[in-house]
C-alpha cells in the first residue's frame, strides 16, 4: 500500500528564541526538516506533504531544496497537532493508503521503526509510535494501555497524578489509513488544558468507534525533539558522536573523533586519516588513503586517494583534488581541478582555476579571478612551474611546462615552455644602502638633540 508522509512544521518554536523557523535549524549542516523528510524517505512515500506556518516560505524553500515534490500546505495559525494534520486534508482527498504523521523537529528516528509502524498499521486500524522514558519528565504524552490496545492519549498537562507515572509516553508519530484519519480528526474538540486541537485524542476517538489502536516502541534517543538551543546542541553533539563512530568503523582513522566535525553527508574512505580539528561542512567525500591534516576546513569539495590537505588549508566549493595532490598551509581553493600530483604548498588562493598534472604553484600566489563585477578563469597546463608570488589575472592561460618569475602580475597568456616574467627589472646601486643608513642614522641624532 502506499504511503503519505505529513510532517508537522509550522511551530514557531519560541523556545529557540530565533528569526529563524525552528526547523530549518541545522544539524550536522542540514535543517532539522531535512533529517525528518530523509527518515521519512525510508518509507519511499508516494506524497510528501509537509505543514508550514511560521516562516513558511523558508520552509517551503527548504523542503523543495530536499525534495522538488513535496507538497507545502500553510497552517496560517497553530490551532495544535491535531489541527496541523488536518490542513493536509484536501491535498489528500481521494489518497487511498496510510498516513505517517512526522514531526519536523524529531530527528534521530530510525527508518526501520517507521517500517515496523507500517507493519503493525497491516493489523491495526491506528497505530502509534512511544517510548519507555528513563526518567519522568514533565512534558510528553502518556501512553494509556490495555494489553496491546492503546485506549487513549493523556497529554502532560490534561493528566492525574497517577497518569504522569507512566513510562510509556507519546512520540508523536502515527501511522493510519488516510480516509480513517480524516475522518477521525473531524471529530476532535479543543476541550483540553491547552485549548488546542490535540492529534492524540484521535487514540480515544478510534477506540469509541471501535477500531483497533496500537502502540509499538522505539528507543527514547530516536525521539529527541528538539525544542531549545541546548536540545539543538545536544542533538548535534549525538549526530556527530555516531557519525564519528561510523567512519571509524568503516575504516578510518581519526586522531583525535571529539575535535572532528562531520557533515549529515561527508565521506571518507578506508584507510584515510583524519588529523585534530578538521571541520566537514556539506558535501565532501575523501578517498581512501588520503589525508587531511590538522585544522583544515573543507565543504563542497572532492579529495582523491593519496592526496595530503592542511594544516590549515580551506577548500571550498568545487575543488576538486585529483590523487597525491597536495594542498598545504593557508592555501584556499575554491571551484578549481588539481590533476595529479599537482602542489600548492603555502599562502596560496586558487579560485576558478585548473591545474594541470604535477604543476607546481609557488608559495603566495594569487589567482585574481574577480574583477570586482564577474569571475574568470586561470588555466594552468602540466608539469608548469609557478614562481612565488604570482598574480595570475583571470583570464588566463600559463601553458605546459612553462614558467613564471616570482613576483609576476601575469596578464596575458604564457605558451607551452614558456617563461614569463612581469616585474620590474633590479636595478643595483653600488654604496647606496650604507649611505642612505648613514644618512638616515644622522638625521635621527640630530632628531633627538633637538628635542
Ligand atoms: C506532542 C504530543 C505529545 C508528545 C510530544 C512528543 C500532541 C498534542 N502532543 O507534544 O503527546 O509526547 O509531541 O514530542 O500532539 N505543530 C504544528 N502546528 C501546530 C502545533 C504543532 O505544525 O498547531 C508542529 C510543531 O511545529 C512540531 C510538532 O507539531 O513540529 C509538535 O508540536 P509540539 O508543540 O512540539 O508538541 P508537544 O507539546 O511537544
Ligand atoms: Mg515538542
Amino acid at each position: 500500500m502506499s504511503v503519505a508522509l505529513i510532517i508537522l512544521a509550522a511551530g514557531k518554536g519560541t523556545r529557540m528564541n530565533s528569526d529563524l523557523p525552528k526547523v530549518l535549524h541545522p544539524i550536522a549542516g542540514a535543517p532539522l526538516l531535512h533529517h525528518a523528510m530523509q527518515t521519512g524517505a525510508a518509507l519511499d512515500p508516494a506524497r510528501t506533504i509537509v505543514v508550514a506556518g511560521h516562516g513558511a516560505d523558508q520552509v517551503t524553500a527548504a523542503a523543495h531544496d530536499y525534495d522538488d515534490a513535496a507538497e507545502v500546505v500553510l497552517q496560517s495559525e497553530q490551532l495544535g497537532t491535531g489541527h496541523a494534520v488536518d490542513q493536509a486534508r484536501a491535498a489528500l482527498a481521494g489518497f487511498e493508503g496510510d498516513v505517517v504523521v512526522l514531526f519536523g523537529d524529531t530527528p534521530f528516528l530510525q527508518p526501520d521503526t517507521l517500517k515496523r509502524m507500517i507493519t503493525a498499521r497491516q493489523s491495526h486500524d491506528v497505530v502509534v509510535l512511544g517510548f519507555d522514558v528513563a526518567e519522568l519528565q514533565p512534558r510528553y504524552g502518556r501512553l494509556i494501555m490495555d494489553g496491546e490496545r492503546l485506549l487513549r492519549i493523556v497529554e502532560y498537562k490534561d493528566a492525574s497524578e497517577d497518569q504522569r507515572q507512566i513510562r510509556f509516553t507519546n512520540s508523536g508519530l502515527l501511522a493510519c489509513k488516510a480516509d480513517t484519519l480524516f475522518d477521525l480528526i473531524a471529530g476532535l474538540s479543543n476541550d483540553n488544558a491547552s485549548g488546542e486541537y490535540y492529534l492524540t485524542e484521535v487514540a480515544q476517538l478510534a477506540n469509541d468507534k471501535g477500531l483497533s489502536v496500537t502502540a509499538i516502541k522505539c528507543d527514547e534517543a530516536e525521539t529527541l525533539g528538539v525544542d531549545s538551543r541546548t536540545d539543538l546542541a545536544a542533538a548535534d553533539a549525538i549526530f556527530q558522536s555516531r557519525a564519528r563512530t561510523e567512519l571509524l568503523n568503516d575504516g578510518v582513522t581519526l586522531a583525535a573523533p571529539d575535535t572532528v566535525y562531520l557533515s549529515f553527508d561527508t565521506i571518507v574512505g578506508r584507510d584515510a586519516l583524519i588529523e585534530p580539528n578538521v571541520v566537514f561542512g556539506p558535501g565532501v567525500t575523501v578517498e581512501s588513503g588520503a589525508t587531511i591534516r590538522a585544522f583544515s576546513h573543507l565543504e563542497g569539495c572532492h579529495v582523491s586517494r593519496g592526496a595530503i590537505v592542511g594544516p590549515y588549508a580551506r577548500l571550498r566549493p568545487g575543488a576538486e583534488l585529483d590523487e597525491d595532490v597536495r594542498v598545504g598551509n593557508f592555501v584556499e581553493v575554491k571551484n578549481a581541478t588539481l590533476a595529479p600530483g599537482a602542489k600548492v604548498n603555502h599562502l596560496s588562493y586558487i579560485g576558478d582555476a585548473s591545474v594541470g598534472e604535477a604543476s607546481n604553484i609557488g608559495a603566495g600566489t594569487i589567482t585574481c579571478n574577480y574583477d570586482g563585477v564577474m569571475k574568470h578563469r586561470t588555466e594552468i597546463g602540466a608539469r608548469a612551474f609557478i614562481g612565488s608570488n604570482t598574480m595570475l589575472v583571470a583570464p588566463v592561460s600559463v601553458g605546459d611546462e612553462a614558467m613564471t618569475g616570482s613576483g609576476s602580475v601575469i596578464t596575458s597568456d604564457v605558451e607551452d615552455g614558456a617563461l614569463a616574467i612581469a616585474r620590474a627589472p633590479q636595478v643595483e646601486k653600488p654604496g647606496m644602502a650604507r649611505k642612505l643608513f648613514e644618512m638616515l642614522k644622522a638625521k635621527k641624532a640630530r632628531q633627538s638633540r633637538g628635542s
